[in-house]
């Protein structure tokens, strides 16, 4: 579907509400395009005669005088407001920014605070050690680590080389250990230790001995945390988020000699040859593949952009302590944005529940960016909004779910199954809820109705700041290219990570409304393109080492 259709496909499936405002706007669409009502006659009619059966606080604001046996459990409650005003507020908080102009105002205010991080900053804007994207010939097999928030992986890859009708990349075994928050809490050396018992378990695997004989095995790591290259092969260790403890008394120190030191100490047969920050990997392994790839976006837990971009971009101090053949070979180089530490009030109109969230988080102000956008987060403001909801305009009648008042409660993989139930009167999504957050009675179809109206507003929100956030690195790509907007051609765009892989119409979303900022800014029609880049981490880890040995 054209992606202008599927814009305004979504924002009217969405809309429920008839708008009070919208009437006074009929002679300029335009100026309520968020709100244009997609019901019909005998749809608003239904849904009317929908609340009024099944919202408690409707009946009850509406009919205040019902009789006693009918009235439901909230009955003696007033409530502030009704729930469709309350979502009315959402949408008109949530949808009213993400028109073109104000999403091109953003992504020029992003792109103003590029400036000074280009110029100097040792958490974003990190430039790495590679310079070449992979030319889609590199041959071999190694070892690929990809740590994540949730999971550590290792993964034997072998690259065959981009060729027609076959697969230029395989993964020949993997082990995945999860990272529960036993693990993600271990200080110090004491999680390079653990992974490097797990390392010791993988490789023990008679298939990959026999894979590997007895020679060492070439490694390279996928580390989805910042880190200060100091070579292609090391980089210091930066502050950790993701509610990680291994920097403690180990911040700054070498990541290669942490990893490598436990190791050694149980004599595995390893090397570790290249370290890249996830988004990197993302990017190396879809240029391997598609020689067009400039971008990777990684949006699952966490989010970041890799970009390639000319050595020029970023000043001189920048590279300090790089060799001089590497100064004068490379004109490019793969580049680390960390451009979840972007954004903030100076960029993006915030509501109360991102202040909310802000405030309540163990590092404020850290990751601003990722707060409004990552699979971390889309659960958890949702839950503010729902417990807003419940509190002051009678969701659920008025009893607030089991756990629900906890933070982080919500799972962003429970909004979005509700968002994907296609059961009739949503029974499946209302089982669901009621399993993970159990009522004293369950759910009624209007209050999940509720929760994937708001879903779909807060992830819409996310799909077009992420529009916003790419268009200012194309931009600032463009320019460090001597390019135009008009002139600076067609670019792929690997992305990675559930969020943009998984979330109903997430990436259908972002691509439109990128659509229409590079449209907006001169560029030819679809310019960019969002390539899902299966197992991205692992398979980058890979090609960076074959990079390097080319
Ligand atoms: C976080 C990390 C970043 C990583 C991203 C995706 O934002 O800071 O390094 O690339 O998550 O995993």
């Amino acid at each position: 579907m054209p992606s202008h259709l599927l814009l305004k496909r979504f924002k009217s499936r969405r809309m429920t509400l008839p708008d009070p405002d919208c009437a006074h706007n009929a002679s300029n669409p335009n100026l309520c395009w968020y709100k244009k009502p997609m019901f019909d006659f005998w749809q608003s009619l239904l849904a009317a005669l929908e609340r009024l059966a099944m919202l408690p606080s409707l009946i009850h604001s509406v009919l205040p005088s019902l009789p006693s046996r009918k009235r439901t459990r909230d009955a003696v409650r007033t409530y502030e407001r009704t729930l469709d005003d309350l979502l009315r507020e959402i949408q008109r908080l949530l949808e009213a920014p993400l028109d073109p102009a104000q999403l091109l105002h953003m992504s020029g205010k992003l792109h103003d605070q590029f400036a000074p991080k280009l110029h100097a900053s040792d958490m974003c804007m990190l430039p790495s050690y590679n310079h070449k994207l992979p030319t889609g010939l590199e041959h071999g097999t190694y070892l690929a680590l990809d740590v994540g928030g949730s999971n550590f992986r290792v993964a034997v890859v072998e690259l065959n080389g981009r060729q027609p009708a076959a697969k230029s990349m395989r993964i020949v075994n993997m082990k995945s250990y999860k990272i529960d928050n036993s693990v993600r809490y271990l200080r110090g050396t004491q999680f390079f230790d653990w992974m490097a018992e797990k390392i010791d378990m993988a490789i023990s695997d008679p298939q990959l001995k026999k894979i590997n004989g007895t020679s060492t095995f070439p490694m390279g790591l996928a580390w989805s945390f910042p880190v200060e290259q100091t070579s292609t092969r090391s980089g210091n260790l930066l502050a950790m988020g993701k509610g990680f403890r291994a920097t403690e008394g180990t911040l700054g120190q070498d990541l290669s000699e942490l990893i490598m030191a436990p190791c050694r100490k149980r004599n595995l047969p390893v090397r570790l040859d290249s370290i890249v920050n996830d988004s990197s990997a993302t990017l190396l392994s879809r240029a391997y593949e598609d020689p067009a790839t400039r971008f990777a976006v990684i949006l699952g837990t966490g989010f970041n952009i890799a970009v390639h971009l000319p050595t020029s971009a970023l000043s001189s101090t920048k590279y300090k302590g790089y060799p001089q053949k590497w100064r004068d070979e490379a004109t490019h180089v793969l580049v680390n944005t960390e451009l979840s530490m972007f954004g903030g009030k100076p960029v993006f109109p915030m509501t109360r529940w991102d202040e909310q969230l802000n405030d309540a988080h163990v590092r404020p102000d850290f990751q601003p960016f990722e707060h409004m956008i990552s699979g971390r987060y889309l659960g958890e403001l949702v839950r503010l909004i729902v417990s807003e909801a419940v509190r002051t305009a009678g969701l659920f009648g008025g009893e607030m779910p089991d756990k629900l008042n906890e933070a982080y409660s919500l799972d962003t993989g429970t909004i979005a199954a509700l968002e994907m139930d296609t059961s009739k009167n949503l029974t499946n999504g209302i089982a669901l809820f009621q399993t993970k957050h159990p009522l004293s009675r369950p759910p009624t179809y209007n209050d999940i109705h509720f929760i994937r109206q708001v879903s779909q507003l807060v992830a819409h929100r996310a799909a077009a700041f992420l529009a916003a956030g790419i268009h200012s690195l194309w931009n600032l790509r463009t320019a460090s290219e001597g390019l135009t907007p008009a002139t600076a051609g067609k670019m792929a765009i690997g992305c990675n990570g559930s969020i943009i892989e998984k979330y109903p119409l997430f990436r259908e979303l972002c691509q439109s409304h990128l659509d229409e900022l590079t449209a907006a800014s001169g560029a030819e029609p679809k310019s960019i393109s969002l390539e899902i880049a299966v197992e991205s981490a692992i398979f980058g880890a890979a090609v960076a080492v074959c990079c390097l040995e080319e």
